[in-house]
């Protein structure tokens, strides 16, 4: 049976990081679930269509890491049959062996409830405006509202919307240097092995 870590958090939180962190640590793979919803919100037309037919060369789009794309992808990740169209491609790619990593909104809560650890990732607005804002080199205050606005829409949303699993280890990273988060997170992965 693979292993299957399921990350979920805000955005800018540092689950991404952490999620590639241990990734490599334990030789698994990797899924940064953001990725579909940001390439089915750039392709633009129809979304329910877009996402049922998205394919590898979609994820590799320039343009699919700035805000503008996260908002759209905030949108089009509202509509239930945008999320169905993009379970199965999830889930199989959770079963891979040895193991993957999943990072998302739901990936506890939905797509692999089953998961072996589960870790929800969080930290306060600002550290997460101000590490967005370093990261694209923007205003951090724009930042802040922007991730409010997509944080807002992610939880509010009556389809997959963004909270820990009931059985997810809550990670704040917001006083924690990046590689004491990944510490924390390898060894709450190896509790497990
Ligand atoms: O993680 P990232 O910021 O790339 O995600 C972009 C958007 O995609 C999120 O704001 C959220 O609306 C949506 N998303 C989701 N479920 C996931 C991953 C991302 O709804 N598992």
């Amino acid at each position: 049976m693979p292993l299957i870590i399921a990350i979920d958090g805000p955005a800018a939180s540092g689950k991404g990081t952490i999620a590639r962190a241990l990734a490599a640590h334990f030789g698994f793979h990797h899924l940064d679930t953001g990725l579909l919803y940001r390439a089915t919100g750039a392709k633009g037309g129809d979304p329910v269509l877009a996402a049922q037919t998205l394919t590898a060369s979609d994820l590799t789009r320039p343009g699919l890491r700035s805000a503008q794309a996260g908002q759209a992808a905030s949108r089009i990740a509202a509509i239930p049959a945008v999320r169905a169209a993009l379970v199965d491609f999830q889930r199989r790619f959770a079963g891979q062996e040895p193991g993957a990593v999943l990072d998302g909104r739901d990936i506890g809560t939905v797509i692999c409830p089953d998961a072996a650890v589960k870790l929800y990732v969080t930290a306060s607005d600002r550290t997460r405006a101000a590490r967005r804002a370093a990261e694209l080199g923007a205003d951090a205050d724009t930042m802040l509202k922007e991730l409010r606005e997509r944080d807002r829409r992610d939880r509010e949303r009556a389809t997959a919307p963004l909270r820990p699993a009931s059985d997810a280890v809550i990670l704040d990273t917001t006083d924690l240097t990046i590689s004491d988060a990944i510490a924390v997170a390898i060894a709450q992965v190896n509790r497990v092995l």
